[in-house]
């Protein structure tokens, strides 16, 4: 099967029908480079809304963490491709956010440590790795709406939702914000990888809206994105 920007996917096991129609299911897309806020932003838009937030990276952190543990280098694709193979990813949400385990076990606090922020965008950059998790990111919209934030959520995830918005902010602003965070991450270096690779490069999808939150706290940014949501479509309720 392929899917939408020409990556072939692959069957769902994720995949948990709902009693409702998921031709009603709306996917809001957040998309944007590190620590630009995007994770709390889709967090208050989701509970504002009432809809499942869904961090794709954070699935990308978790194939990531295996990666490491098994011993596989993370710039071996076909060894990452070959793993993926033999693990049981299993992915859902708790009714607010998405959750993941791997062979069982929930990675938690582990995926935003050192170790997987400076292999990350290796692993992300693998075609093969690209392909199941995509599959898996579909699935979340058989279920309910979502609100979804990554870096290819618009353009190549959902290229058909009217709902996306690019967040972005002066790098020093980010940094900063991840240095808030106690988090040794080298935010310059993933963006250059993730902004260069060949598959799903971090891109302005068309039809998104950028919202720049450097001078922005994040109620601001909420009202902002709110304000983007109305004007694209989305029955945002007053
Ligand atoms: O939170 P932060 O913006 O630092 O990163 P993240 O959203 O957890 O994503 C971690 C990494 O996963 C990114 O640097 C990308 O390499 C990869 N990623 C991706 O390739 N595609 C996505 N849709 C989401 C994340």
């Amino acid at each position: 099967m392929l899917g939408s920007g020409g990556l072939p996917v692959e069957p769902n096991p994720c995949r948990v029908t709902s009693g409702s129609d998921p031709s009603l299911h709306h996917a809001i897309a957040i998309d944007g480079p590190a620590a630009s806020g995007k994770s709390t932003l889709a967090k208050r838009l989701a509970g504002k809304l009432g809809l499942i937030m869904v961090n794709s990276g954070a699935m990308y952190r978790a194939i990531t963490w295996k990666t490491l543990r098994e011993g596989i280098d993370p710039h071996d694709a076909a060894g990452v491709v070959a793993m993926l193979d033999r693990i049981s990813i299993r992915c859902g949400d708790d009714g607010i956010g998405s959750t993941i385990t791997i062979d069982g076990v929930d990675p938690g606090e582990q995926l935003r440590g050192e170790e997987v922020n400076a292999n990350v965008s290796a692993v992300a950059a693998i075609p093969g790795v690209r392909r199941k998790l995509i599959g898996l990111q579909r699935g979340y919209l058989d279920r309910s709406s979502i609100v979804m934030e990554g870096r290819d959520i618009g353009s190549v995830v959902f290229p058909e939702t009217p709902f996306k918005i690019y967040v972005d902010a002066a790098e020093h602003v980010r940094a900063a914000r991840r240095g808030d965070e106690g988090q040794v991450d080298s935010i310059a270096r993933r963006d250059a990888l993730d902004s260069a690779r060949a598959t799903a490069p971090l891109v302005v999808a068309p039809g998104a809206v950028v919202l720049d939150t450097t001078d922005l706290d994040i109620d601001a940014a909420v009202d902002a994105a709110v304000a983007i949501l109305r004007r694209q479509g989305f029955p945002v309720p007053d």
